[in-house]
């Protein structure tokens, strides 16, 4: 696979390991909160043995492994080499050697140590060609009791809704994560953990405000984001115009204090191996 020709089946490897530098580092609060609320429900108790898939620059993994603590660890495996590497320098930077993280297919996890006590993903899995196949790989390798918890995106409206209609306007069609998939509706994606054999599954709505300083701010946050094709994937010569859609846009989203706020739906499915 090169980054000139990523597999048309599944471009998303190719395209996470482009942009893993300046992935989430917009300072935007975005993945951490939606991997706050993942952790809330997974409810990881000291000592406890996490399996991550997909951790990207380690908004769950990281504070998973706050949880955990010393005496429990917290696998991890991402397909972008770049995502890994920066991961394990952030790991070790803050002294948590209960982090190990590795490359790794999430479709076809091979992690070192099964079973876990759970599995933890967020937003992810909406990445994976069979959702299904990958579950029932994840199935196997959390032990009976365990846990599984994702974090999903529910379908984007109002204002993020607009901003995604600039994506085919501007860079055409190509590869999205947009609509006509079992993660249109919380019952899609409870139904894939039922055709994966888990049992207890149950779905928590929350919503997130997203706040922007400034539309700088956006547009780096943005690549980190279904947005990012409006950037790669249009004219640069149009750049300043998609700002100008955007601002007007996101002016309409000002709230009273005169910041810019987006609200965010997440989807958490959580579920249990018999
Ligand atoms: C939207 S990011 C989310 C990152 C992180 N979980 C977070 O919430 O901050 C998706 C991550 O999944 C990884 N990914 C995509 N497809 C994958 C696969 N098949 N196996 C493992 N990781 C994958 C990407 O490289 C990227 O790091």
């Amino acid at each position: 696979m090169t980054a000139e020709s990523p597999p048309p089946d599944n471009p998303w490897p190719t395209l996470f390991e482009t942009i893993a530098e300046e992935y989430d580092q917009s300072g935007v609060p975005w993945f951490q909160p939606i991997a706050r609320g993942l952790v809330d429900l997974l409810a990881p108790r000291p000592g406890e043995r996490f399996l991550e898939l997909g951790p990207g620059r380690g908004a769950l993994t990281l504070a998973l492994a706050e949880a955990v603590g010393a005496e429990g660890w917290v696998d991890a495996l991402d397909i972008a080499p770049s995502m890994v590497r920066l991961l394990q320098e952030e790991a070790r930077r803050r002294g948590l050697s209960q982090v190990r993280v590795a490359v790794g297919d999430a479709s076809r996890p091979e992690p070192p140590a099964p079973p876990y006590d759970a599995i933890g993903s967020s937003l992810v899995i909406f990445f994976l060609p069979d959702p299904v196949a990958a579950l029932s790989e994840w199935r196997r390798l959390v032990r009976p009791g365990g846990r599984v918890g994702v974090a999903t995106f529910q379908p984007w409206t109002g204002p993020l809704e607009q901003l995604l209609d600039l994506v085919p306007e501007f860079a055409g069609e190509g590869p999205s994560n947009r609509g006509g998939t079992p993660f249109d509706t919380d019952e899609g994606v409870a139904g894939l953990f039922e055709a994966a054999g888990f049992a207890e599954v149950r779905t928590v709505p929350r919503s997130h405000a997203i706040p922007f300083e400034s539309l700088e701010q956006w547009q780096v946050w943005s690549r980190a984001t279904a947005l990012q094709r409006l950037w790669t994937g249009s004219d640069p010569g149009r750049h300043d115009e998609i700002l100008a859609r955007a601002r007007s846009i996101l002016d309409e989203s000002r709230g009273s204090d005169g910041r810019m706020t987006l609200e965010v739906g997440i989807r958490y499915t959580l579920a249990t191996r018999r």
